[in-house]
C-alpha cells in the first residue's frame, strides 16, 4: 500500500471528522480508484483508527485515537512553522542516528524525524533510551544555525528543556520542571529527555549541522516501565486521549522554533531557572573525574549551572550531570 495514499485518505477524512464520504467522492477528490481507497481504510485500520463504514453512506473516521501521524502533527503547527516537515514512522532504530545521516546527504533545517518507536533509542553518556512503541513520541530535529559557537550548539539543549516544558503544560496541563540540564520532570518522575548532538566542520569550528533529539514517555507502558528505570521514569499523561502525542510533538516543535529564531533565544533562560529543580539542593557533580558533593546556588543567563563544593569554591558547569538529593 502506497503510505501517501492512505495518508491522503486518512487526511480527507480527519477534514470533517465524525462526517461521512461515500467511497467514490473520496475517489473522486483524490483522483484515485475505488479499490485504492478500500486498501487504504484497511490499512488505516490496521495503524489504530477507528474507521466505521456503512452501506449507502460510505467511511467515517469516528476516532482519530492517538496515533503519531504526518497530517495530525502538521494540523497543531503555528503557521511560522509551515516550513517543517515531519516525517513520521512506525519504528527506527534511533531517530536521532536517521536524521543524522538524511543532514549528512543534505537534508536541510526544519526536517523533523519523528518514530512510535525505537529499536536503538539513544540517551546522553552511551546510555540506551527506552522507547517502546505506541507509548512515546521520539523526534529528532535537524538544525543549520548560522551562530558558530560552541556555546550556543550546547544552550539548545537548554532552549529544548524550556520549550519541552511548555509544550507539555500546554497539553496536558501539568507542571514541567528541568533537572538540570536536560532531564524533564514531572511529579518528580523523569518524563522526557534530551539528546543534542553535532557534527562539525574540524577547520572552522562551526556546525555543519546539529541534530536535536527527544524522547517523550506520553504514557506508562502497559505493565510498567522495566525493573531499572521503574523508580525514576514516568509520563506525561495519565488518561489515554485523541490526538494527544501529535499536538505535544507540534507544540513542541512550536514553542522550540520560536526560541530558536529569536535574537539570542529571547527570554529562555529566565524559564529556564524557574523551573529548576537543582537550584537550592544539595547535587552529586557527576564528572569523568569522579562524583562530588555540591549545593546547586543558581542558574545563570546561559543556563549554567553554580554549584558550591563543602570547602567553599565554586564552579560553572557548562554541561556534564547531576544527580538531585531531594529532601
Ligand atoms: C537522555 O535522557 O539521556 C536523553 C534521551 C534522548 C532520547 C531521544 S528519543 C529521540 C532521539 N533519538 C534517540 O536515539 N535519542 C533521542
Amino acid at each position: 500500500m502506497d503510505s501517501s495514499t492512505k495518508d491522503r485518505v486518512l487526511a480527507l477524512l480527519e477534514k470533517d471528522q465524525g462526517a461521512y464520504f461515500s467511497g467514490e467522492t473520496i475517489a473522486d477528490t483524490l483522483g484515485i480508484s475505488r479499490t485504492a481507497v478500500w486498501k487504504s481504510v484497511n490499512a488505516l485500520r490496521k495503524c489504530g483508527y477507528d474507521i466505521v463504514a456503512v452501506p449507502n453512506r460510505g467511511y467515517c473516521l469516528s476516532s482519530a485515537g492517538d496515533i503519531l501521524s504526518k497530517q495530525g502533527i502538521r494540523k497543531y503547527l503555528v503557521p511560522a512553522c509551515d516550513n517543517i516537515s515531519p516525517e513520521v514512522f512506525d519504528e527506527v532504530a534511533s531517530t536521532n542516528t536517521l536524521a543524522k545521516e538524511l543532514a549528512a546527504k543534505g537534508a536541510p533545517e526544519g526536517c523533523v524525524i519523528i518514530a512510535a518507536s525505537q529499536t536503538g533509542g539513544r540517551g546522553r553518556r552511551g546510555r540506551t533510551f527506552y522507547s517502546p512503541s505506541d507509548t512515546g513520541i521520539y523526534l529528532s530535529m535537524i538544525l543549520r544555525p548560522s551562530f558558530a559557537s560552541p556555546q550556543e550548539t550546547i544552550r539548545l539543549t537548554t532552549v529544548a528543556a524550556v520549550a519541552a516544558c511548555e509544550a507539555i503544560e500546554k497539553v496536558s496541563g501539568r507542571k514541567a520542571l528541568i533537572k538540570w540540564v536536560n532531564d524533564i520532570f514531572l511529579d518528580g518522575r523523569k518524563a522526557a529527555g534530551i539528546l543534542t548532538e553535532a557534527s562539525f566542520d574540524l577547520e572552522s569550528g562551526v556546525p555543519d549541522f546539529i541534530i536535536l533529539g527527544i524522547g517523550f514517555n506520553a504514557y506508562s507502558p502497559e505493565g510498567g516501565f522495566p525493573e531499572d528505570i521503574r523508580d525514576i521514569a514516568g509520563s506525561v499523561f495519565n488518561v489515554r486521549r485523541d490526538d494527544q502525542k501529535n499536538r505535544l510533538a507540534a507544540e513542541f516543535i512550536n514553542c522550540f522554533m520560536s526560541y530558536y529564531r529569536a535574537e539570542g533565544f529571547g527570554e529562555y533562560a529566565g524559564e529556564y531557572r524557574a523551573r529548576s529543580l537543582a537550584i537550592g539542593h544539595e547535587v552529586n557533580v557527576i564528572s569523568a573525574s569522579g562524583i562530588r558533593p555540591a549545593v546547586a546556588v543558581d542558574v545563570d543567563d546561559e543556563c549554567r549551572l553554580l554549584v558550591r563544593y563543602p570547602d567553599g569554591s565554586t564552579e560553572k558547569l557548562y554541561s556534564g550531570e547531576i544527580s538531585i538529593k531531594l529532601r
